[in-house]
């Protein structure tokens, strides 16, 4: 099928390549000339594992294509996929312009006489379909015929890829046959279950799915509290609970709380969509407190061990809001190397694929070095923080690393090594709910 994506980002750029990798023809538009122009160099703008190969391959196999124009993307695709940002406001709510404006762009480039269908990727409120829909009727030429379907993406950063080559299951909400009928011709060749739908209950089922998420993360890192005080381990717990099947291991990671560019936006914006429909899910609320106080109680640990932050040299070891990206947007650990510096701390930091971004975005004082490795950073600090879990990190020499600091005092955020091999190897070493284990 051909298929047109708005939107060359993390999202549209990984679905595109995957649509294409399945044979669909693909043609990716987006607004930022520099960002086509690299893409049409051979050039990726993110890091994702797979992704670069994966656009080689179907560029060179011309199933996959270029262009900062909407019209050429729309005019020769049945199907068209917005893909733009949505971004939160200062009350949490969704900033939907760019959303709007694709759709009144995609309006005035419909022909009557040329069916298409009208998909929403992005993650949106519930009744932006409606919208939408409603929008394009507006600024369309009279006779045009088209549906709005909601199909949410559900890629983590990191492993966009291989979520979508092989989704747990693909939603599709729309109230026309015809437009349910082209999706399920598109998702055909990925073989995973098809959840058909209404637009308001796809949009619904991604807000609520990352919330959820979210909420385990909050339980699991709420727990590393209870555990801290009592003496008791908080891997263990959610080991313990996470073999019932019916709660599930994955997303009870006790750690420094949630990130990145979903998230923390969508729990805000289900929070303002509910309390704006008079159905408040306060509930949520208290999963962005506990999220919160997280690193406000890793923080505690730090000044607990060192009693005064500023000028001590501290060690920064990752950047990016998880692993295997390059995303440093509203991430936890950069949000935390500012805290140090607010406090007075002399930080150097160092990320495996994060720091080219931190200093183009400006997400860090200049006064931040930057290392050339996990080693370099760790020269003669006086303290390290483990702030993402990289595998890099998790095979450093800790020989090495004890000998390369001024003193052996680690903070794990991540839970990354075996507090009884550290304490062995002479670290005094610190963590997110596990009992605490000193050197003799
Ligand atoms: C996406 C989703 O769209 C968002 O709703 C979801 O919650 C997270 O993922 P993402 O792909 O991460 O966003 O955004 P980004 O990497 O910023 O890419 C968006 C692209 O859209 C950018 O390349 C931008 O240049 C482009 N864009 C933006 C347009 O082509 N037209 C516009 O009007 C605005
Ligand atoms: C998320 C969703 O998982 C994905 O389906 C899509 O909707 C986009 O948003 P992403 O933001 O890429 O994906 O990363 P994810 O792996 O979900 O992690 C989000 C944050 O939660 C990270 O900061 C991560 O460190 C944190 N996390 C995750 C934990 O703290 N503990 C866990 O157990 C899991």
């Amino acid at each position: 099928m051909d298929l047109c994506i708005i939107g060359s980002g993390y999202v549209g750029l990984v679905s595109g390549a995957c649509f294409a990798e399945v044979g669909h023809h693909v043609i990716c538009v987006d607004n930022n000339p520099k960002k086509i122009a690299a893409l049409k160099a051979g050039q990726i703008p993110i890091y994702e594992p797979g992704l670069e190969d994966l656009v080689k391959r179907n560029v060179a196999s011309h199933r996959l294509k270029f262009t900062g124009s909407i019209e050429e993307g729309v005019d020769g695709s049945q199907v068209v996929f917005i893909a733009v940002p949505t971004p939160p406001q200062p009350d949490g709510s969704v900033d939907l312009s760019y959303i709007e404006k694709v759709a009144r762009e995609i309006a005035g480039v419909l022909k009557p006489g040329q069916y298409r269908v009208v998909v929403d990727k992005s993650t949106v409120p519930v009744k932006t379909g409606d919208n939408v829909t409603d929008t394009i009727k507006r600024y369309a030429k009279p006779g045009v015929e088209f549906d709005v379907v909601s199909n949410p993406e559900f890629l983590r950063e990191g492993c966009a890829v291989a979520d979508l080559m092989k989704p747990d299951r693909v939603v599709v909400g729309s109230n026309s046959e015809r437009a349910i009928n082209l999706m399920k011709k598109i998702y055909e060749p990925f073989m995973a279950p098809i959840l058909v739908t209404d637009v308001n209950s796809a949009e619904l089922i991604k807000h609520a799915a990352n919330s959820f998420l979210a909420l385990k993360i909050s339980y699991a890192n709420a727990l590393s509290a209870i555990c801290e005080a009592s003496g008791a381990d908080v891997e263990k717990v959610v080991d313990g609970i996470g073999t019932d099947k019916r709660i599930g291991r994955n997303f009870l990671n006790a750690g420094l709380g949630y990130g990145g560019s979903c998230f923390p936006k969508d729990i805000a914006a289900f929070i303002a969509i509910c309390e704006q429909m008079g159905t408040p899910f306060t509930l949520l609320k208290e999963v962005q407190r506990i999220n919160r106080d997280q690193k406000e109680r890793f923080l505690q640990k730090l000044r607990d061990a060192l009693w005064i932050l500023k000028d001590k040299k501290i060690a920064v070891w990752g950047l990016t809001f998880k692993p295997d990206t390059d995303d440093v947007r509203t991430s936890v650990p950069v949000d935390l190397v500012n805290d140090l510096i607010k406090e007075g701390a002399h930080v150097t930091a160092y990320d495996p694929k994060g720091m080219e971004n931190v200093r183009e975005f400006g997400l860090i004082p200049d006064s931040v070095k930057l290392a050339k490795t996990a080693l370099e950073a760790a020269e003669g600090a006086e303290a390290l923080v483990l702030a993402t879990e990289w595998r890099e990190f998790k095979e450093v020499d800790l020989a090495a690393l004890k000998s390369a600091m001024h003193t052996p005092l680690v903070f794990d955020g991540r839970n990354l090594f075996d507090p009884t091999a550290m304490r062995e190897l002479g670290f005094k070493y610190r963590c997110i709910g596990r009992p605490m284990m000193e050197t003799k």
